[in-house]
């Protein structure tokens, strides 16, 4: 096997990787486009042309632009008149919007734990976690895996609650021949830079009901009645803020959406690829694929490290040597939510609505042992990754490969210095 390149060798690859975000003239014309018509506003052609189009490719009947996906989950939960005094079961894995939502609308966030092969939601903690309380299950479609449909809608449907799939990293998703983003209640999706469907920023929120759409129409637009409900009762067009998005936002969204077919089913085939690869070399477990899984899209590719049968190579060191070796290294997952520096319950006065809640939303209450085990042992590379040809995957296996050859060598140079 020949040095590596951390030492000096030759690496094992030393081209380009693909940019983020592809973009071409589609973007260009169409914003130039809005630019000349003048209406940047909201509810404007480019913002009908994307949810009809974005609705049409998932399948889903209602569906509304807004700021973030932050918000288009905060909006989900007042669809749902979600707030005081409730609760909502998130996992503890997941960027801290999944949780964070909950405390906007003054509701409690109860973090469970997650089912290792798939780093979601695990069922029977859901389960667990059910009390009178709770008023919505925030599934999340992590990284490239979704979360079990058919158990969670399960032990929803068993105590009638509603859920909100948190699609914000699976445009494109489908269990058993259905998009993600259907299944649920409702759904949210983030539409920021580095999503596979993306403005720089924005939101999607969508459901299948239509007494909830009106709702979230209002939501949106400053708590304005929708057309035809002008006379409807205060309690069915909730007041609210702006959580709009501009033509222009709306203009590169439908350029980007053209291209995402082809995106998902070229990091579809490279990812199963890579994972027949990875799966051969001792120590490196792709996360699992569910059999009702018939379409993935990928945010982030992730297999899990075991180190043992690596000499004990620590996983930073790995990293570091694939980056020689390929110009790219894998990232980490999120830290757990019950002990993130991003997620903060108690730093905010306007979160101390009693004691009883101060101490509720307290993350360190929950305990989150596989999102832990996740954090310590899963390394992740960037969608943009699966969207090289296929002969790259095979060198990413490559670099693996040589760096365990070198393992031990490694480790014990590691060791001494
Ligand atoms: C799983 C998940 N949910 C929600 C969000 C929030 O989306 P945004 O950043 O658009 O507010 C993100 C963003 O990264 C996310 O990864």
């Amino acid at each position: 096997m020949s040095e590596l390149a951390l030492q000096g060798g030759k690496p094992v690859y030393d081209g380009a990787w693909p940019a983020w975000p592809v973009r071409d003239q589609r973007e260009v014309e169409r914003l130039v486009r809005v630019a000349r018509r003048g209406n940047w506003g909201f509810n404007g052609p480019e913002d009908a042309e994307f949810r009809a189009a974005f609705g049409n490719f998932l399948g889903v009947r209602y569906g509304f632009c807004v700021t973030n996906g932050t918000h288009a989950l905060q909006l989900a939960l007042e669809a749902l008149d979600v707030g005081a005094g409730d609760e909502v079961i998130v996992p503890g894995l997941t960027w801290q919007a999944t949780a964070a939502c909950a405390l906007d609308v003054n509701a409690v966030p109860i973090l469970v734990d997650i089912d290792p092969q798939t780093l979601t939601m695990d069922p029977a903690a859901l389960r667990a976690a059910i009390t009178p309380r709770t008023k919505a299950i925030i599934p999340v479609h992590l990284y490239g895996c979704m979360a079990n449909l058919d158990e969670i809608l399960a032990v929803a449907n068993e105590f009638g609650i509603p859920v909100i799939e948190d699609c914000s990293h699976q445009h494109g998703s489908e269990w058993r021949g259905r998009k993600a983003g259907t299944w649920g209640k409702l759904a949210a999706f983030s539409l920021q830079a580095s999503k596979v469907l993306n403005a720089g920023e924005g939101g999607y929120v969508c459901t299948g009901d239509e007494k909830l759409s009106r709702r979230l129409d209002a939501l949106r637009h400053c708590g304005r009645a929708p057309a035809g409900c002008e006379n409807a009762p205060p309690g069915e067009v909730p007041q609210s803020g702006n959580f709009r998005i501009s033509e222009f936002q709306a203009a590169v969204l439908n350029a980007q959406l053209s291209r995402l077919p082809e995106q998902t089913e070229r990091r579809d085939e490279n990812a199963q690829y890579l994972s027949k690869l990875l799966r051969e070399i001792p120590g490196l477990e792709p996360l699992a694929r569910w059999p009702q899984v018939t379409r993935q899209a990928y945010y982030a590719y992730g297999l899990r490290y075991r180190a043992d049968a690596f000499g004990g190579l620590p996983r930073k060191r790995v990293q570091e040597a694939l980056k020689a070796e390929l110009g790219i290294e894998p990232g980490y997952t999120y830290q757990p939510l019950n002990h993130s520096p991003l997620y903060k319950p108690r730093s905010k006065r306007r979160h101390r609505l009693s004691e009883e809640y101060w101490r509720a939303i307290d993350p360190q209450r929950f305990e989150l042992p596989q999102c832990t085990r996740a954090a310590e042992e899963v390394m992740l590379f960037s969608h943009t990754v699966l969207l090289a040809e296929r002969e790259h995957m095979a060198r990413i296996a490559e670099a693996f490969a040589k760096v365990r050859a070198h393992a031990e060598a490694l480790s014990a140079k590691a060791a001494v210095g």
